[in-house]
């Protein structure tokens, strides 16, 4: 295993510096430890950067990128930037380009940290949620007609193809046979309304699953069925497999249940190529440059990319003292009512690691 890894850090906008900042102080006194070095070159993109430049992402960035081991990343978003321009030319732009075809969202509550969820701890959630990350409404397919007018018409449409279903559901059922939990795959979808996409999910779920991987158990529910077990019974998920959209915002719903955007992490993979971590909140201007974000979720990103590049050595030290931290220290996950600052919080962790 090589020791040495180049990672391109894009802290970006909002309190992604700040986060970001304690992910590679925490990275860098865990590998420091083991024996891993980290060579990491950090770039600007981002809100401020196009509202001096007007450059979003230069073309040269996406084959530079090309040529790390790994990619984390703080958020995306600006206030003074139109909706859409950032998102859609950094973020999404990353992952198409990339091929970033997994976007992997580890639903797990630590101890010492609150959740909505009555009478639910760590044991009952705990699961991971593999979004398709590069298809679906995502692909951006559609269009107006008649635009401005009172009869106009906008499509959008939901695309799949048989390629994209087929790698993503691999992926899945690779990553509950590692898993090795509970040897459950669940596949999210709405078959009873979305007759094609969904219909083409679901004979491909169950021809892969019954040919490959027999003794993955094979479940299947409605998006808004999942919904509803997610709060009612997060303990009967172990995996959970699920188009570009509708991974969207059951993950969302996830991350509450697991203590909120102070520490859902998520990774936007390519298993043959580069993968690009980050924490799943957003850039939360309100909050920039005051020092109280929550930097956890950048923190459990940091792990889970050690994790990817196979450095699990490093990458448990890191939960271990996520753990440590959540369940003894800190007082709240919400920014401004940790008890402690963001730097602190990043302190803790780097001492805990070390
Ligand atoms: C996410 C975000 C993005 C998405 C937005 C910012 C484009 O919500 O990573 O979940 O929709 O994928
Ligand atoms: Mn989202």
């Amino acid at each position: 295993m090589k020791k040495k890894y180049r990672i391109a850090v894009l802290p970006g906008d909002g309190t992604g510096p700040e986060v970001v900042r304690e992910a590679v102080k925490v990275l860098n006194a865990a590998c420091a430890a083991r024996g891993v070095t980290l060579d990491m070159q950090e770039y600007d993109f981002g809100g401020e950067r196009y509202l001096r430049t007007g450059e979003v992402l230069p073309d040269s960035a996406i084959e530079e990128m090309r040529g790390y081991d790994a990619i984390l990343l703080g958020a995306i978003g600006h206030p003074d930037v139109k909706p859409g321009i950032l998102e859609k030319g950094i973020l999404l732009r990353l992952r198409f380009e990339l091929d970033q075809y997994i976007n992997l969202r580890p639903v797990k509550l630590y101890p010492g940290v609150e959740t909505p969820l009555k009478n639910k701890g760590p044991e009952e959630i705990d699961y991971v949620v593999v979004r398709e990350n590069t298809g679906g409404l995502y692909t951006g397919t559609g269009g107006f007609t008649m635009k401005g007018t009172p009869r106009e018409i906008a499509v959008q449409g939901m695309v799949y193809s048989r390629f994209q279903v087929e790698r993503c559901l691999r992926y899945a059922f690779e990553y509950t046979r590692r898993r090795a939990k509970r040897n459950t795959l669940a596949l999210c979808g709405k078959t009873n309304v979305l007759t094609y996409v969904y219909d083409l999910w679901e004979r491909a779920f169950h021809e892969i699953g019954s040919s490959d991987y027999p003794e993955i158990k094979r479940e299947y529910y409605h998006v808004d069925a999942t919904c509803m077990w997610m709060v009612k019974n997060p303990e009967w998920f172990d995996v959970i497999v699920t188009g570009n959209m509708f991974g969207d915002i059951i993950t969302d719903l996830g991350a509450i249940t697991q203590g909120g955007m102070g520490i859902a992490a998520g990774g936007n993979i390519n298993p043959e190529g580069v993968s690009m971590f980050e924490p799943i909140g957003g850039s939360a201007p309100k909050y920039t440059g005051k020092n109280v974000i929550n930097p956890l979720a950048a923190i459990c990103a940091a792990s889970m990319m050690m994790n990817h590049l196979g450095e699990k050595e490093v990458a448990e030290a890191i939960e271990k003292a996520v753990v440590y931290v959540t369940s003894q220290k800190l007082k709240s996950l919400g920014a401004g009512r940790m008890g402690y600052s963001t730097s602190q919080v990043g302190d803790m962790l780097a001492e805990h690691v070390s």
